[in-house]
């Protein structure tokens, strides 16, 4: 019932030249297929272009982040409706390269998440414990903590499952080659499903869609979206090469 969603976060990398054939790529690999939804994340300064290859495919274009107002004096950030302007229909935020690379409070997070939905994006809101909360056996707690504070006065709605996603990304899987488990990924997502049941509903959570992100690659995407709570994947690095993204997404719908 709930159709898989993975998306691809290119960081920052890629350039005018390798964004342009990695979207074309992804768009003829993905020709019409339905049964999974595909998305894309180029750095901001290619968003446009990398919107026009997508343009008539069923591939989505996504931001990587986003700043909480309209418009105004804030040099260097880039607003909603800039997004939208632009073409795109996501934004990747609360992501762990944000929260502790550049120091992204929950609070700000939340501001951010508001601030998307208000405009009309569809947000993909990133959460996960770092390895010495795992060890410390805080994960549960650390998601419980993002997941209240991130979404604070986000209101349960019929189409908040076409308007929000969930990605669990734990911190030590990403980028490291050593990916969650599929029964650690599936115990997070059960989790964090049931504290969006406490927040939105049941009927609300069984229909929001929670990707898992961490080191996904071919030969581990299969295992982890089996997961009856792993809805898709937030693929960081295998992103970059439209054979691995795309072999993803065909084990998503395999
Ligand atoms: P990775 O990144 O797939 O390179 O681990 C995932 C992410 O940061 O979304």
């Amino acid at each position: 019932m709930r159709t898989p969603f993975v998306a691809g976060n290119w960081k920052m990398f890629t350039s005018a030249d390798t964004a342009r054939k990695l979207a074309a790529a992804i768009v003829a690999g993905l020709g019409n297929e339905m049964r999974v939804r595909v998305a894309v994340a180029p750095p901001f300064p290619y968003l446009a272009l990398v919107g026009g290859v997508l343009q008539g495919s069923l591939v989505g274009l996504a931001g990587q982040n986003l700043y909480p107002e309209k418009e105004g004096a804030f040099t260097g950030e880039v607003s909603p409706t800039m997004l939208l302007d632009v073409g795109c229909r996501y934004v990747i935020l609360g992501h762990s390269e944000r929260r502790h690379k550049l120091d992204e409070s929950d609070s700000f997070i939340n501001r951010k998440v508001k601030a998307g939905l208000a405009a009309g994006l569809r947000v993909i809101f990133c959460v996960g414990e770092t390895l010495e909360q795992r060890e410390a056996n805080h994960t549960e707690a650390i998601l419980e903590r993002q997941i209240s504070q991130g979404l604070i006065d986000v209101s349960t709605s019929t189409d908040l499952p076409e308007r929000l996603v969930i990605a669990y990304e734990p911190v030590w899987a990403i980028g490291t080659g050593h990916n969650a488990t599929p029964d650690q990924a599936q115990q997070a997502h059960e989790f964090i499903r049931s504290r969006l049941a406490e927040l939105f509903g049941q009927a609300t959570a069984a229909q929001l869609v929670l990707q898992y992100g961490g080191s996904v690659k071919p030969d581990n995407a299969a295992s982890l979206v089996k997961q009856p709570d792993v809805d898709g994947a937030l693929v960081g690095g295998a992103s970059l090469n439209a054979d691995q993204f795309l072999a993803i997404v065909r084990a998503a719908v395999a």
